[in-house]
């Protein structure tokens, strides 16, 4: 599980939308993440359409009960879209330093109740207040990364300077080191301000800056206000885009050490595993003849095919809805339907080098969905799925029930 968390103690420069619509696009590239609030302000709730007089535990009650009076943490968190969980908080989250004055553990106590959800997430994202105090710190103890959205105006710079301060403090105090990244937010190439700002940290900060960064884009603001991350309010915006990049890079970059595989991932390869002797089971009659010795006979064409079939094509899994194709000598195959809104750069299909296999998983929820490959940019129909309907261009969409 990597734990990131966002953090300037700069009010206003794009935490909580950064939060927010990083942690919805690391879920829209299948990473199971958890967004955390750590800030009295409950930014994240309001931004996600979580009415808070329904919230009944926070993570205040998560963090601070004592005396054998604390919740656990998934009894705080709201399911927001598939992969994307939230940890609110609320206003009381303010009175967690003067609760936690006689604790010689106030600074870890995140760090410790993450554990119990290790197993569930591969992320972590913590939205931090604008101050530096007990809750910011407990951040900084429980993440192995920071991200410090700064945002491209003319006090910019100065907040930067003084959270890396910050953070340097925090590695002598407790030992405790953290990767930093800052990454430009708001970004407006039309303004010579903007540009200036941003070539003077790149300049500055070279090696902390993230490759991507945030546009200014008013479709994030509207999102916000609509209570919807980006990838709800607007897939085709730019905002969307942006954010896709910062989640693709973080992936790429990897965490800050080597992590242990994801039990998701196991159970999928194990599942792939049963699936595989499964057809290696029914196969095998096919290549002996009945008293059990080898058959002269090599399985027909025919038979071939149809353990294919079996195989690709699309599957239902605990873990999500599997797509898997063969494209002999195709580069890049992607996926394109009613779930992405026909983008085919949303989902691409990852490829096996040595069977030729292409794959990808999505979480969909129960519904009927229509689908086409995109096999090196010719848009076509699965091949092993035999289910169809026709469309308006006089082809055939492929077509999934999802239960
Ligand atoms: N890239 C962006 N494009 C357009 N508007 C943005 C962008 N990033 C942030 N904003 C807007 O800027 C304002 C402040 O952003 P946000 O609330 O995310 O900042 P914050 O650092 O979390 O603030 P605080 O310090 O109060 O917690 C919001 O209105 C938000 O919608
Ligand atoms: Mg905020």
């Amino acid at each position: 599980m990597r734990t990131i968390a966002i953090a300037n103690q700069k009010g206003g420069c794009g935490k909580t939308t950064v939060a927010i619509n990083l942690s919805a696009c690391l879920a829209r590239e299948g990473r199971r993440t958890l967004l955390v609030d750590m800030d009295p302000q409950g930014h994240c709730a309001l931004g996600l359409a979580v009415p808070e007089e329904q919230i009944e535990l926070s993570m205040f009650d998560a963090l601070a009960g004592m005396n054998g009076d604390s919740v656990e943490l998934s009894r705080v968190i709201w399911q927001i879209t598939a992969n994307f969980d939230l940890a609110p908080s609320k206003v009381n989250l303010a009175g967690f330093e003067p609760r936690m004055l006689d604790h010689p553990d106030r600074d870890v106590r995140l760090r410790t109740i993450l554990e119990s959800v290790a197993d569930r997430y591969e992320y972590v994202v913590v939205d931090c207040p604008p101050h530096i105090g007990l809750l910011t710190y407990n951040a900084f103890q429980a993440a192995g990364e920071v991200i410090i959205p700064v945002d491209t105006g003319y006090f910019s710079l100065q907040g930067l300077g003084k959270q890396l301060d910050t953070i340097d403090e925090l590695r002598r105090r407790s030992g405790h080191d953290v990767h930093v990244r800052v990454l430009a937010n708001q970004y407006d190439v039309r303004t010579k301000l903007g540009r200036e700002i941003l070539s003077e940290l790149k300049r500055k900060y070279d090696s902390l800056m993230c490759q991507s960064f945030i546009n200014f884009n008013t479709k994030l603001k509207e999102g916000a206000s609509f209570g919807q991350p980006i990838t709800e309010y607007d897939p085709g915006s730019m905002g969307l885009r942006d954010f896709v990049r910062l989640a693709r890079e973080l992936i790429a970059a990897g965490g800050p050490e080597q992590e242990a595989v994801p039990p998701s991932i196991l159970r999928q390869a194990d599942e792939l595993a049963a699936r595989a002797e499964r057809l290696l089971a029914t196969t095998a009659p096919l290549l002996c003849d009945r008293s059990g010795e080898k058959a002269t006979r090599p399985a027909t064409h025919e038979e071939i095919e149809k353990k294919i079939e079996q195989i690709y094509g699309v599957s239902q899994t605990d873990d999500g809805v599997v797509f898997l194709t063969r494209a002999p000598g195709a580069a890049d195959v992607k996926i394109a339907g009613d779930f992405n809104n026909w983008s085919p750069e949303a989902t691409p299909m990852v490829r096996n080098h040595e069977s030729q296999d292409f794959r990808a998983m999505l979480q969909l929820a129960p519904g009927r969905y229509r689908y086409r490959l995109v096999v090196d940019g010719n848009w076509s129909q699965d091949p092993f799925n035999s289910y169809v309907e026709s469309n308006p261009f006089g082809e055939f969409n492929s077509v999934v029930e999802v239960k």
